[in-house]
């Protein structure tokens, strides 16, 4: 490939989204939260009254969805069609069911459609689960990015406190194990480590620190 590709695969909350935002305003990469795009999906789903089992109607809904990313250096904004879903893609409701939603073939294999289109007219830093090993395979940067579940929680515990969400630690720390194990026991493309990704382990480390290590590793890619 001709493009620049960097891979941020990891866990729930391990903070791949805000290094991958400073790393991609650094290197003058686009941004690409794939998350965001599965999450996007299962609100289409919501919105439209289904069931997150129905997978054929879910399926149905696909041609008809735009996913729009608008570039913010503080919070990307992300529009369904011609609204803004942004902080609707974050609640607990699309949370703890973008699992499900996210290990149907025919959703997995629409979007990693749409993320390769979007790779290949420009750099990127794309996050995710499967960008490594399914998406971006031959990306020359890969970053496998863990943290301990307990800091993992909290992080996520003290981001939505400032958002003004009420949640408990135990519920979240709950929730973050069962996406974890859904999303690494899933038949197609599961979360697991590419063989030739970098660990980095951002537990007790600052976000500056995780920052200037993975940029050492970008440069000396490039
Ligand atoms: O990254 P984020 O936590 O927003 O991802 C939400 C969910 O989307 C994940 O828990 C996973 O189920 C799904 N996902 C995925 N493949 C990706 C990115 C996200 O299956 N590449």
């Amino acid at each position: 490939t001709e493009n620049f590709q960097v891979a941020i695969d990891g866990p729930a909350s391990a903070g791949k989204s805000t290094i991958a935002k400073i790393l991609a305003t650094d290197f003058k990469y686009v941004y690409v939260d794939t998350g965001a795009m599965y999450r996007t999906i299962t609100l289409a789903a919501n919105k439209a009254g289904l069931a997150y089992e129905d997978e054929k109607k879910i399926i149905a809904l696909l041609p008809k969805i735009t996913i729009r990313f608008e570039p913010d250096p503080f919070m990307q904004r992300v529009f369904l069609n011609d609204e803004e879903v942004t902080n609707d893609i974050r609640s607990t409701e699309i949370t703890n069911n973008v699992s499900l939603v996210s290990s149907y073939a025919a959703i997995r294999e629409d979007l990693v459609k749409r993320q390769r289109n979007i790779a290949d007219s420009q750099n990127v830093i794309m996050d995710g689960r499967d960008i490594g090993t399914t998406v971006l395979p031959n990306a020359q940067v890969k970053i496998f990015l863990v943290a301990s579940v307990s800091e993992r929680a909290e992080r996520r515990y003290k981001e939505n406190i400032a958002k003004g969400m009420t949640t408990n630690l135990v519920d979240l720390k709950a929730d973050i194990e069962l996406r974890d194990y859904k999303d690494s026991h899933r038949k197609i493309s599961p979360l697991v480590q590419a063989k030739d990704a970098i660990l980095v382990d951002t537990t007790g480390q600052k976000i500056e620190d995780v920052v200037s290590e993975i940029t050492k590793i970008i440069k000396n890619n490039q």
